[in-house]
């Protein structure tokens, strides 16, 4: 019998998170997440061996934290869950670890999880995911993913658990990377996608005229050049080292951008539906979280009579209930899961996810 209640570990960069999920109901029984922002705040971006070191400090509070939430026992737990890749090696292996050690103690089996294949079933999950959950587990219908993080901007075809077939991504830049990016050079603080759109909300979108990206793959991504023509803007307007906020309006430049970066994401998305014939369209990652791309992309699925469903915004963003619900439905569909023996993969790519146990 494949495992039912699934304790998971996420830890591939610099979001610690424990989950519980029962698989057959895809209800999230318990969740903790530490965001590792004031560790790495300073540096700008996330420091490896900070983000390990902090990993390992929190895990064991965080894991019995989640298990006393759910209100349930080590003995309760089908199996043990881990991110084992993609993601920053050092993090990696805190998380596989941790969770290698869980499962040989308390005599249950650990399952390796692809971080990536973690966000492309996150819609699946809790209330919101139950109308394509009846589409896609028991009708076998197909859906249409987008999956924006800080290191991935894709659209892939998703047949079934384990079989995804990329249709388009970056040539460049992640989307992710883009708003954290045009953050920096906003003074922004890292991970910069909250704090942009929330500077976006006081903006005017038409204040700033910005590129739109050209790319040899119809379905394909560019933001580099978007986000040159922002560093351009920037530098032209800094005097002395300082932004002239009389002359470029912060709120306005990252309504612009946000509002270039969700009409790009929709076109792409409209173009990818009618290219796969698709009837579901879903979004995830930690990029899904921004309401103008959600409102963006909401509004083509509806012109294109294909439903549209994103994970509650907790669901976006790095968490260990996807890492549980991937590798609990993997076990069902009789698809790897790893063993003990798995090794870390720094990169994994969606497209070996299709291997039989
Ligand atoms: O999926 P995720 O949590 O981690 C990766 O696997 O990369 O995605 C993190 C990315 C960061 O680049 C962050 O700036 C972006 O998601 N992000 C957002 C928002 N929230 C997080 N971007 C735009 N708007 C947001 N509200
Ligand atoms: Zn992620």
């Amino acid at each position: 019998m494949s495992p039912n209640v699934v304790f998971a570990i996420e830890t591939s960069c610099d979001e610690t998170a424990t989950a519980i999920v029962d698989i057959s109901t895809r209800r999230i029984l318990a969740q903790s997440i530490y965001s590792q922002y004031t560790e790495h705040a300073p540096y700008g971006g996330v420091v490896p061996e900070l983000a390990s070191r902090a990993h390992l400090e929190r895990l064991p509070h965080l894991a019995e934290q989640t298990l006393r939430q759910a209100g349930l026992q080590w003995s309760d737990i089908d199996a043990i869950a881990a991110t084992v890749g993609p993601g920053l090696t050092t993090a990696l292996v805190v998380g596989a670890t941790f969770a290698k050690t869980l499962a040989v103690g308390l005599g249950k089996p650990f399952l390796a999880t692809n971080h990536i294949e973690g966000h492309a079933l996150s819609p699946l999950l809790a209330e919101t995911g139950g109308a394509l959950a009846e589409a896609f587990l028991n009708k076998s219908e197909p859906y249409l993913l987008l999956l924006v993080t800080g290191g991935h901007t894709q659209l892939i075809q998703v047949a079934k658990p384990g079989h995804y077939t990329t249709l388009g991504s970056t040539q460049d830049d992640a989307v992710g990377e883009a708003f954290d990016k045009v953050g920096k050079l906003l003074g922004l603080p890292h991970p910069a996608g909250p704090a942009i759109e929330k500077l976006a909300a006081t903006g005017n979108a038409a204040a700033v005229p910005l590129p739109h990206p050209k790319t040899e793959n119809p379905l394909g991504f560019s933001f580099s050049g978007l986000k040159t023509a922002v560093r351009e803007l920037v530098l032209k307007h800094t005097e002395n080292g300082t932004l002239n906020t009389e002359t470029l309006n912060p709120a306005d430049l990252a309504a612009s951008f946000q509002t270039t970066v969700a009409t790009v994401l929709a076109r792409k998305t409209a173009a990818a539906i009618q290219a796969t014939g698709s009837r579901h369209v879903v979004v995830a990652g930690g990029v899904a979280a921004n309401a103008t791309i959600r409102a963006a992309l909401m509004q083509v699925c509806e012109e294109a009579g294909a439903t549209f469903t994103a994970p509650p915004l907790i669901l976006c963003t790095d968490n260990a209930a996807m890492i549980a619900y991937a590798a609990g439905l993997r076990a069902r569909h009789g698809l790897d899961t790893g063993s003990l023996s798995t090794r870390v993969l720094p990169r994994w790519p969606l497209e070996d996810m299709a291997t039989s146990a």
